[in-house]
């Protein structure tokens, strides 16, 4: 009575074209929809001219072609679903390329002048320092004149000092610094500044034309040498984690009155002797002394009123002593394998 085979035959074939989810969906439309072929078939067809028999037969001859007609679709929607998402998947493989060399993920590291510097500031940080910074581009007056440096002194020759146009120069050491803090902010004052400084040098395991220093000056009322010896002892115990023995010798700097070389205790042979002392058992490590009153003075500073203490410590010299860098080139070599073997501990 119904052409079942033909109807399921002409849904096959619209399934077979139905490439995706969405063309089923619109097959299922055709078929089954409001309006569907199937749907209508039931709808337009007049019950009453049917005998009880037919009636019966047609009912579910119906009923049959669209459980048939559903299973078929149900079966292409997930099938297209299934093809749909393997295509998907061999997409995203085809932009994933597993046998692409990996990337090398390579982990930062500070450079030791950096770890230093870091962990001296939060030292001097904590017992009151003030941490500044001043051109690298000095003038004279700041590197020199200031600082009690006649114009004759052999520090200013030619074979020291880089000079740049127009009576500028590299600074040759931090303490240029000490006279424009003075002016900045007066006394009394505790700093430190850290930075870099030039030499005009010939460069070997030992000699860098480019290093770094890091200053200390401290102005206030009754400044002593024990203040000095104190701050020193503080900040190298920090440093090398002991106590370190500390001795003074005479240095001559013309701005400081009296000045002083400090020498530590040998860390690698506990004062025995061994080849980074060169057998001395003291190795030299920071110059330092009593603040000039002309440097004061040219800070605006009243040395009547006031004294203070500086030093100059070679951060470069204490990186070397502290990491056993055994040549002061590899700072400056750019060689990133030579950063990486320090740990950041922060
Ligand atoms: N500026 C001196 C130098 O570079 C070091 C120094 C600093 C000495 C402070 C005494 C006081 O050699």
């Amino acid at each position: 009575m119904i052409g079942v085979e033909s109807i399921l035959r002409e849904l096959e074939a619209a399934l077979a074209e139905a490439q995706t989810p969405e063309q089923v969906e619109l097959v299922r439309v055709r078929f089954l929809g409001r309006k569907g072929t199937i749907t209508l078939l039931g709808k337009e067809t007049d019950f009453r001219s049917l005998g009880p028999e037919e009636r019966r037969t047609f009912g579910s001859q119906l009923n049959e072609l669209k459980r048939q007609a559903e299973e078929l679709i149900a079966a292409a929607l997930a099938d297209r679903r299934q093809r749909a998402q393997a295509r998907a998947e061999a997409e995203a493989r085809a932009k994933l390329d597993l046998t692409l060399p990996g990337k090398d993920r390579r982990l930062g590291a500070l450079h030791p002048i950096t770890l230093v510097q870091m962990e001296m500031e939060a030292i001097f940080e904590g017992m009151g320092f003030m941490v500044l910074t001043g051109p690298e581009v000095e003038t004279e007056y700041y590197n020199f004149d200031a600082l009690n440096i006649p114009p004759d002194h052999p520090a200013r020759d030619m074979q020291d000092t880089f000079w740049l146009e127009g009576g500028l120069i590299l600074r040759t050491h931090t303490s240029a610094n000490q006279v424009r803090a003075l002016e900045r902010y007066g006394a009394p004052l505790r700093a430190i500044f850290p930075g870099r400084c030039f030499r005009y040098e010939a460069m070997d395991a030992s000699h860098e034309n480019t290093f770094y220093q890091l200053e200390g000056l401290v102005v206030d009322r009754d400044i002593s040498v024990a203040n000095l010896i104190a701050v020193m002892k503080a900040l190298l115990g920090e440093v090398f984690q002991r106590e370190v023995k500390v001795r003074l010798r005479p240095g001559f700097f013309p701005f400081v009155e009296p000045g002083f070389e400090l020498d530590q205790q040998c860390p690698f042979c506990q004062g025995n002797g061994c080849s980074v002392c060169k057998h001395s058992g003291w190795i030299e490590l920071i110059p330092c002394g009593l603040v000039h009153p002309k440097v004061l003075e040219a800070g605006g500073v009243d040395p009547h009123k006031f004294s203070g203490f500086a030093f100059g410590m070679g951060m470069t010299r204490l990186a070397m002593l502290k990491f056993g860098i055994p040549d002061i080139r590899l700072f400056n070599s750019g060689d990133l394998r030579f950063c990486e073997q320090f740990p950041v501990v922060l």
